[in-house]
């Protein structure tokens, strides 16, 4: 990804598909690549074993579903997350995160996307060291507005904010996430502040994701417009039959 030059602009919305972890039997797993099983076979539990696979099929169902052909056709990168290789649609871009029982994929065209997930609960179980670790002193002043348990969802909502941005750049937790700043959620909002990539701020928008409350999800473009998100349910319809 280049640091540098105009930023690009997404060419339409970015769809984010939601999946339930299940067990293998019910998955196929026929689309999946050699080294995609290999992962999936190395992984120490059976819970690992299902998202990792689940989360291969839902990204090859979802190029699938957005380019046309088999699921199985695409040649898909595993390094820093997927990746749509040896295609003329080279612009898309893909982001996935494995959480308890859900797994997303996010793919759109033109501007790089990241996405995560938390459960819910876990903003309970996030200790006050750790939001001091991981949040700038703004970002605290907008928590500590807030009363509980709004305080402990917002703390968890910024959580994967923070982590969305960092997929979408593809620095991943190499950056540390207090260099990152977010205000405002989970309205969409922009990132405010990263020490690292300061030229990414008014150029990567935020927003939270909502088809799931049991969860709480971002969404990361890095674009200069506020992207269109469209989230699907991907139990529901045919996408992984
Ligand atoms: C990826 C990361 C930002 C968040 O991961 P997480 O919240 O624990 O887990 P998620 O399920 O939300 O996301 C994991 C997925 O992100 C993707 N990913 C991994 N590194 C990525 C990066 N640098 N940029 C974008 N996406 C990345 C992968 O597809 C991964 O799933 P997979 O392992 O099944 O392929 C973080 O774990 C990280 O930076 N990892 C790389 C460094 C590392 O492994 N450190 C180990 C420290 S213990």
């Amino acid at each position: 990804m280049s640091s540098g030059g105009a930023t690009p602009e997404p060419r339409g919305p970015v769809t984010v598909w939601w999946a339930t972890r299940r067990p293998l039997a019910d998955l196929d797993l026929s689309p999946l690549s050699r080294e995609e099983r290999a992962r999936v076979d190395r992984l120490g539990t059976q819970p690992a074993r299902e998202r990792s696979a689940l989360a291969r099929a839902l990204v090859r169902a979802a190029l699938a579903d957005a380019l046309g052909g088999a699921p199985g056709s695409f040649q898909v990168g595993w390094q820093r997350g997927p990746a749509l290789l040896g295609h003329a649609a080279s612009s898309i871009s893909i982001s996935l995160s494995h959480s308890a029982d859900r797994v997303v994929v996010a793919l759109t065209e033109g501007a790089a996307v990241g996405v995560d997930i938390e459960p819910a609960g876990r903003g309970e179980r996030l200790r006050p060291t750790v939001v001091e670790r991981i949040t700038t002193p703004d970002e605290r002043r907008e928590l500590a507005a807030l009363g509980l348990p709004a305080r402990e969802r917002a703390a968890i909502q910024l959580w994967t904010a923070k982590e969305a941005v960092l997929k979408a750049t593809r620095e991943g937790l190499e950056t540390e996430p207090h260099t990152v700043e977010i205000l405002g959620l989970p309205e969409v909002t922009q990132l405010s502040a990263h020490a690292r990539r300061p030229e990414l701020v008014g150029a990567c928008h935020v927003s939270a994701l909502a088809l799931d409350p049991d969860y709480v999800g971002s969404l990361a473009q890095l674009s200069a417009s506020a992207p269109p998100v469209v989230e699907r349910d991907a139990d529901a319809g045919r996408l992984l039959s």
